[in-house]
């Protein structure tokens, strides 16, 4: 397909169409208050990325229990007391005409004792000397998920996506190897699967009909299995209980190394199920207008740009400009990341990760 054709719209399940297929993905960058408001440097860099061009962006990783929180300074949704700084975000991502969505996430047992967090793994052998969450306790989760939701809405975003990826707690659930529970949401893939569906189901009854439900899904690490995965995958698309599913992949063109699917490009998984009306696009090094029009003609509807979307805030704006645009290549010096208009706690945060900034130029 066209680099063209990565601006045109595409309509979701619920609400107001995409205007185009490119996403902001969530990016953690740890300049929110220390009681999860968001900062002026959070409005800055909404402000900026509202301008980028992008068809729906979607805020870091928020927290929607105080005592489910991974990282310092993170953005949090888990009271009203936050309203005030997300709606502006919201009204910011608006007026520069994307969609916006906010990212619910709690760490589950990856929680930080350190910022506050409470670990609150599903199994009581996941961390030494820590009790399993009760079914009381997952089911006051669920339901911190679904108010958070609900005070998304509130503030004016389209809707919300759902981190289903990396470990924390909806991925950690799914996990045969993090989840040994004897209640309703272990033992079998569609129990496993049940605190994402009761926490999604919670949210369509209590936000309007045009809210988007996005789910973040990654395929790696923490005892995931592909193909549980890929079978409860197929269930939300049957069911159309999602929006958009966005694959947390770190490289688009994986192949999946071992199991059934041995040798085949991860995306394909995914892709080749019945979509019905749900959405599918995939993370990973999505780095130049090329690749991102590629990854159209290898099944996705729309792309996400993470660390491309740090060193040109507006990755959308850049690839219609120039149908050969080319992000600059990772990892980038320190100076040219001074150049990127981030602010010093998101700079000092960037400076940590070895894949985006030259460890030695720091
Ligand atoms: C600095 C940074 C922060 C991130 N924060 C989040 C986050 O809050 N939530 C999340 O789901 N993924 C997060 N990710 C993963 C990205 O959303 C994305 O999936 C990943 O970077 C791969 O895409 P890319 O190759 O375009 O960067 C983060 C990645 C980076 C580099």
């Amino acid at each position: 397909m066209a680099v063209s054709d990565l601006f045109k719209p595409l309509s979701l399940l619920h609400g107001p169409a995409m205007s185009n297929r490119f996403m902001l993905a969530p990016l953690t960058n740890q300049q929110s208050e220390r009681d999860g408001c968001a900062s002026e440097f959070d409005q800055q860099w909404i402000e900026q990325v509202a301008q980028g061009g992008y068809g729906l962006i979607q805020t870091c990783a928020t927290t929607v229990e105080s005592s489910g929180i991974a990282f310092e300074r993170q953005l949090g949704i888990h009271s009203d007391h936050h309203l005030r700084g997300l709606s502006q975000m919201a009204a910011a991502i608006r007026r520069g005409g994307g969609l916006s969505a906010v990212q619910l996430h709690h760490a589950g047992h990856r929680a930080r004792a350190q910022f506050g967090g409470v670990p609150a793994p599903a199994s009581a052998s996941t961390l030494p000397g820590i009790k399993a969450l009760t079914t009381e306790e997952v089911e006051r989760i669920r339901d911190s998920f679904v108010a958070a939701a609900r005070r998304a809405e509130l503030a004016g975003f389209d809707g919300v996506a759902l981190h289903g990826a990396f470990g924390w707690i909806l991925s950690e659930f799914m996990s045969p190897l993090l989840n040994d529970r004897t209640d309703r949401f272990g033992g079998s893939v569609e129990n496993r699967a049940r605190l994402t569906v009761e926490v999604i189901e919670g949210i369509r009854r209590v936000c309007g009909p045009q809210f988007q439900i996005g789910w973040r899904l990654s395929v790696e690490r923490y005892g995931l299995q592909l193909d549980e995965l890929r079978e409860i995958a197929a269930d939300f698309f049957d069911r159309e209980l999602i929006d958009y599913l966005d694959l947390a992949l770190w490289d688009s063109a994986q192949i999946v190394q071992e199991g059934t699917f041995k040798g085949q490009a991860m995306l394909s998984i995914f892709t080749n199920l019945r979509r019905r009306g749900v959405r599918v696009g995939t993370a990973g090094r999505v780095m130049s207008a090329q690749r991102a029009a590629q990854l159209l003609e290898e099944g996705c509807d729309f792309v996400l740009i993470g660390r491309a979307g740090i060193l040109k805030t507006d990755f959308p704006r850049q690839v219609r400009a120039n149908p050969q645009y080319e992000s600059p290549q990772l990892p980038v010096t320190a100076e040219y990341l001074r150049t990127c208009g981030l602010s010093e706690r998101f700079f000092n945060y960037m400076c940590e990760w070895p894949s985006v900034v030259l460890p030695e130029s720091i």
